[in-house]
């Protein structure tokens, strides 16, 4: 080849690269509709990741006290439990606001956090930016004076977690972000026009939302609070076709379904249908459930006691049962206002690590089987790899009688084998007819059990 030759074919090159990138072979575009936006695919990281932890915290984690919903439920609501609680506890003139210097995170570490979370086994995380009180946990422009780094901690403390999980742990960082704020005069005159007005998203919301994204580029963006107003006050389409098409996440990000009234369950990214939502059968759309250790609370509290947290053979059943039936779970804790994960909280995302750990195998990464729980024996569910060509079977009840009986697997002699996860000796089994396995589970002692909270067989060539 001549020298001069040179540029020619580097134009032809560049000629076919772009005839590549045409409507076959680019990134998709997305228009500003649902019948568009819908149709993206989720990033497949998603779907593979199945675990994630969920965090609230903010200005409610100071009184932490009832719920999140303090101030909602103390001054629109009037509930006389939050009512007695201020009157009992606080001057008469003490507002809310007045919570916000003391939301110090005095012990906030990031580090000891992304630490905590990588140990859970979860692969990606939640943190509520901005709560339906409207406080940023990040130094909006648009949230003067009410904003973690004007106020309270006087950290950003957004960019502090963000930072330490991605350099610490192999997690993805998400954002939590509530569309509406209880009290913001702007959004209150909006509402009182019927949503006819629309200043709180054209000078709040949207820019707010547009600044998360590009300064921080979460990858779960977890919208939450339409407020009683439809998709088109938000211009959640508009907002949405700027992510998937141009923000610096377009490739990665997943959102979720609710952006607007009526939205939820019905269009965006993934469907969360409602909170603690774990329908118990298979979605043909992928969905997650997003539940709390705190039965009663998203936000931390500081008169829970014991039983008022799930145990983890509780949290194991959750996950179990969201993963055959297609889901994520998304557990969530709440910090305490001194940036410290409460012991209880930290031993459940520990023994969760724990459990993951052997019995990771049959959760990550995995897809539905044709069949999500066993038939005969309750608490059985069930998780496949098309790829090995195995089965997992994970069972919540360790038997009396030592044999499990499946009644959905259908065995082929000589070629099935049956193990359980964290032991690794292949089990006897007998086939029964017409489907079905009787399995012979291992005599172990106490301490010989891979784990405590739920075992998983694997089983290949079954059908
Ligand atoms: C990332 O982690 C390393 C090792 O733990 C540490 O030395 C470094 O300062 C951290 N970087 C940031 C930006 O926090
Ligand atoms: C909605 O957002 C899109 C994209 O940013 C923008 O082009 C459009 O003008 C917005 N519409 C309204 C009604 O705000
Ligand atoms: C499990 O499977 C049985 C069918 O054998 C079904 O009746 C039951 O509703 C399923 N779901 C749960 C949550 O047990």
């Amino acid at each position: 080849m001549r020298f001069q030759e040179l540029p020619r074919l580097l134009l032809l090159l560049l000629l076919l690269l772009l005839l590549l990138q045409g409507p076959a072979g680019g990134a998709a575009r997305f228009d500003p509709t649902w019948e568009s936006l819908d149709a993206r695919p989720l990033p497949a990281w998603f779907d593979q990741a199945k675990f994630g932890i969920f965090i609230h915290w903010g200005v409610f984690s100071v009184p932490s006290f009832g719920s999140e919903w303090f101030w909602w439920y103390w001054q629109k609501e009037k509930r006389p439990k939050y009512v007695d609680f201020m009157k009992n506890n606080y001057p008469p003139d003490f507002t809310y606001e007045d919570f916000g210097p003391q939301f110090t995170a005095k012990f906030f570490d990031a580090n000891q956090w992304a630490d905590i979370l990588q140990a859970s086994g979860a692969k990606y995380i939640v943190l509520t930016s901005k709560h339906h009180e409207g406080f940023t946990l990040w130094g909006s422009e648009y949230s003067w004076n009410w904003n973690a780094v004007d106020e309270g901690p006087k950290r950003d403390i957004v960019e502090e977690l963000a930072v330490a999980v991605r350099n610490r742990t192999d997690l993805r960082f998400g954002l939590y972000y509530s569309l509406f704020e209880w009290f913001h005069p702007l959004f209150l005159e909006d509402e009182s026009s019927f949503f006819q007005k629309r200043q709180f998203p054209v000078f709040k919301m949207l820019p707010e939302l547009y600044e998360l994204v590009n300064t921080y580029q979460p990858e779960v963006l977890w919208s939450d609070g339409d407020g009683g107003a439809p998709d088109t006050y938000w211009n959640s389409t508009g907002f949405l076709a700027w992510l998937y098409n141009e923000s610096p996440v377009r490739d990665t990000v997943v959102t979720n379904d609710r952006w607007g009234a009526g939205s939820i369950c019905k269009h965006g990214g993934y469907y969360t249908c409602r909170d603690r939502y774990n329908p118990g059968y298979l979605l043909p759309h992928k969905w997650e459930n997003c539940m709390t250790i705190d039965k009663f609370s998203w936000g931390y509290r500081r008169n829970a006691g014991s039983s008022d947290y799930l145990t983890i053979e509780e949290l194991v059943k959750q996950l179990v049962e969201t993963v055959s039936c297609g889901g994520n779970l998304l557990m969530n804790i709440g910090p305490t206002k001194d940036g410290t994960i409460s012991p209880i909280f930290e031993e459940r995302l520990r023994q969760m690590g724990t459990w993951l750990k052997v019995n990771g195998k049959a959760i990550y990464e995995t897809h539905t089987w044709r069949s999500q729980n066993d038939t005969v024996t309750p608490d059985v569910w069930y998780t496949f790899k098309p790829e090995s060509k195995l089965v997992y079977a994970l069972f919540l009840k360790w038997p009396t009688s030592g044999q499990l009986l499946l009644g959905q697997p259908k065995a082929t002699l000589r070629a099935t084998e049956v193990k359980l996860l964290g032991h690794g000796q292949p089990l006897k089994w007998t086939s029964l007819k017409p489907n079905g396995i009787m399995v012979e589970l291992p005599h172990l002692t106490f301490h010989q059990m891979p784990c405590e909270w739920g075992w998983a067989l694997s089983l290949s060539n079954v059908t």
